[in-house]
């Protein structure tokens, strides 16, 4: 493509010359916390209103402009608009427009418009009069005839003076609407999801502790997914090695009072509340400051004893009201079904979702299996990746 090394699922952001090209920065941002890379292609003209160094350094790729610019890549216009996700032009002028009404393939936004296999959309902003001239109107119907989705202007005020309607759509309207043109989906949007996730960690001394195998990559594929369907979420987190999402709130936590403490600060104003975390039932009484030295310290190291930590699924299923939903997970090597059950029923959870860890499953894999447990129903979801799974267990239960 136009940079081999993308890394993650690419928007193609094209900017064209027009006052309101200063939002494409917020835009470009926006879609980077939702887990996209940008590249960012410009007109000769958006070159007047922003510097293509401005989007470089926020994008962390050059800008394209030209058509033949990357001597190892001479079709970037057919690359772009068929291997990224989207391509979305914002603002765009009456000229860009017209362009690709009349399917003019002149520069490299128009081609990448005519090429494209992947969705466009088209968000404009232009003078009022222009975008209310006839021709303007005729191109508008044209594109979005063919297939093009349109994020109609707002009504604002006008760089030229005055009011009217031509002002760039809110960006979070053209993110939303991109986001609805890939088939992420809206069933959570206005909620707020508060999740667990990761192991706890309870120290012993300046060096040891007492922790578990979870990885975190359920409950971090679970933020994701719940944050594609439009919710605001809270991810506490124990340590990980995996990156936070930049899509939601991340609280880090290491030990199981510090994840119960965020999640008490939070729950009362979350609509749903998912614990994924392998949380460690027991900590030390007693925390040992410095090291403990072999040899010196073999009594205290020998005879550790332990206390139990709160539990915090159960402390949610208690507190919860009748408008929240509490999920807990459920690791077992033995009798799945009837401990599952067993645990929905002790920590009042609506849902339980059943994973079987013998022999080394789930705990740090990609893959998973579920079993769902409600009321008194059981389902079984599909083996999957995790990110998939995550997806059907969110689409259950909304
Ligand atoms: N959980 C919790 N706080 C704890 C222990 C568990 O919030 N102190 C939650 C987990 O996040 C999970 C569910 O309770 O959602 C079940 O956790 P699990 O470790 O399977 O069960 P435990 O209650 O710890 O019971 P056991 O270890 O005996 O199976």
């Amino acid at each position: 493509m136009g940079n081999t090394s993308y890394k993650k699922p690419l928007i193609v952001l094209c900017v064209t010359g027009c006052i309101a090209a200063y939002k494409a920065c917020d835009l470009l941002r926006g879609f980077q916390k939702l887990g996209f890379d940008v590249q960012v292609v410009m007109t000769e003209h958006a070159k007047e209103f922003v510097s293509p160094q401005t989007f470089e350094a926020l994008s962390a790729y050059p800008v394209l402009s030209e058509m033949f610019e990357i001597p190892q890549n001479p079709i970037p216009h057919i690359k772009l608009g068929q291997q990224s996700a989207a391509v979305v032009i914002a603002p765009a002028t009456a000229n860009i427009i017209a362009k690709i009404a009349q399917g003019r393939a002149d520069d490299l936004v128009s081609s990448i418009a005519l090429a494209a296999s992947v969705p466009v959309l088209v968000a404009p902003a232009m003078n009022e009069v222009m975008y209310n001239n006839p021709a303007t109107i005729d191109n508008l119907k044209t594109i979005a005839s063919r297939g093009v989705l349109l994020i109609d202007p707002i009504y604002g005020h006008m760089a030229c003076g005055g009011e009217g309607k031509g002002h760039l759509a809110p960006v979070e309207d053209i993110i939303e609407q991109t986001l609805i043109a890939l088939g992420f989906g809206q069933k959570l949007r206005g909620k707020n999801v508060l999740i667990t996730a990761g192991p706890t960690q309870e120290p012993i001394d300046a060096v040891r502790y007492i922790t578990n195998r979870s990885s975190g990559k359920m409950g971090y594929a679970l933020a994701m997914a719940a944050a594609k369907q439009g919710a605001h979420v809270t991810l506490i987190s124990g340590p990980v090695a995996l990156p936070a999402p930049e899509i939601c709130d991340v609280i880090n936590v290491v030990t199981t009072q510090e994840m119960f403490e965020a999640v008490k600060r939070f729950f009362a104003s979350y609509d749903m509340a998912i614990f994924t975390a392998a949380v460690c039932d027991f900590r030390p009484e007693v925390t040992f400051e410095g090291k403990l030295k072999k040899g010196v310290d073999n009594e205290k190291l020998t005879s550790l004893s332990l206390i139990e930590n709160p539990d915090i699924l159960a402390w949610a299923g208690k507190n919860k009201t009748k408008d929240q939903i509490v999920i807990g997970f459920a690791a077992e090597t033995d009798n799945l079904l009837e401990n599952a059950k067993a645990k929905l029923v002790s920590k009042n959870a609506d849902f339980i979702v059943g994973n079987d860890v013998s022999g080394g499953k789930v705990f740090g894999k990609d893959e998973a299996c579920a079993l769902l447990i409600y009321k008194d129903k059981s389902i079984e979801l599909d083996c999957n990746n995790k990110e998939l799974l995550a997806r059907d267990i969110l689409d259950f239960i909304v």
